[in-house]
């Protein structure tokens, strides 16, 4: 019997499998039990203080081999998901994790208090300090050990259950930030946002988005993600999500003998919204060949 359940902190999951912040809408079709039955839990939407329209102008635009965003956080505030969101989200049984997005203080601790209520039907909070797509907050206290530990504190002065850290790519010491998380008290860290790029538009000569970059996500990403991971997970004890263009079983696999727990999959589920399924699939004929039957044995395994 191959196991392939994991415990990130104290959150058991039934699969290595979450569905990224950002990429899996609220739309009932979604959250059909034979696709969620695959996967370990999903993020939801970063969510801010106040609704969020989001960006101006151009908010997708593809490339070869990834895709830059420049969505600007938008969701329909706190009330709103506390209200509507959270409790038909937690009627579909798959553990739900809060994606809150770092602004200012005042709006954390207004976001993190109203959690609170809500606290059994939140199986984490993701605290988003790397989000580079707005001009206020998140990647701007990720890119820093000090702010990271500050805003790590105020969550938990709050907020009494696990507690993550989505850290940001652009941080000149990752190390450093995830050491500070830790020592604060997160119980993990997902590794990472989305790396910073831009695109230009040669037929009208400008740059595609309004604020020049944007967010860069997708399979060119992994290889700097699986560094990344490598990196973080030798200076942390804490578990580690691996995120950045995981698309296969391969992918998986090799996050995970990094030293990640578990992955998180974003652009990959816009191409195929099978994915969880169809990289489980393949992690489990590689765990039969290799005649290993639980995936935890496997953490790590690559710098032994
Ligand atoms: C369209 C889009 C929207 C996103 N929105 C969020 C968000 O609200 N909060 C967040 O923490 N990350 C957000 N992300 C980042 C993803 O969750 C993920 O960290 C990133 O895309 C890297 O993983 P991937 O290469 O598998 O997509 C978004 C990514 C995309 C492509």
């Amino acid at each position: 019997m191959l196991d392939l359940s994991v415990n990130i902190g104290s959150v058991p999951l039934r699969s290595p499998v979450i569905i990224a912040s950002g990429t899996w809408g609220y739309d009932e079709s979604l959250w059909r039990e034979d696709l969620l039955r695959h996967v370990g839990a999903v993020c939801s939407k970063a969510i801010t203080e106040s609704p969020k329209d989001g960006n101006p102008g151009h908010r997708i635009w593809e490339t070869p081999c990834g895709l830059l965003n420049s969505i600007g956080l938008q969701n329909t505030g706190i009330d709103d998901f506390v209200d509507e969101k959270i409790p038909k989200l937690k009627s579909y049984g798959v553990p739900i994790i809060a994606n809150v997005s770092m602004e200012d203080e005042r709006g954390l601790a207004l976001i993190v208090e109203r959690l609170v209520e809500v606290a059994d039907c939140v199986d984490a909070i993701e605290l988003n300090v790397s989000c580079p797509n707005v001009d206020k907050g998140c990647m701007s206290w990720g890119v820093s050990p000090v702010l990271t530990s500050q805003a790590v504190s105020m969550v938990q002065k709050i907020w009494k259950g696990p507690l993550w850290v989505k850290m940001t790519p652009q941080a000149p010491d990752p190390e450093g930030v995830a050491r500070a998380a830790e020592d604060s008290g997160a119980d993990a860290l997902v590794v990472a946002n989305t790396w910073l790029g831009m695109a230009i538009d040669v037929d009208s000569r400008k740059a595609v988005f309004d604020r020049v970059v944007a967010g860069f996500s997708g399979p060119a990403v992994f290889p700097m993600a699986l560094r990344l991971v490598w990196q973080v997970s030798s200076a942390v004890s804490i578990p580690v999500i691996g995120c950045g263009g995981v698309s296969s079983g391969r992918d998986l696999l090799s996050m995970i003998m990094a030293g990640a727990t578990a992955v998180e999959l974003g652009t990959g589920m816009f191409r195929d919204i099978r994915l969880p399924e169809n990289i489980l699939r393949e992690v489990k004929a590689y765990m039969t060949k290799e005649k290993v039957e639980d995936l935890r044995s496997l953490i790590g395994i690559a710098k032994r």
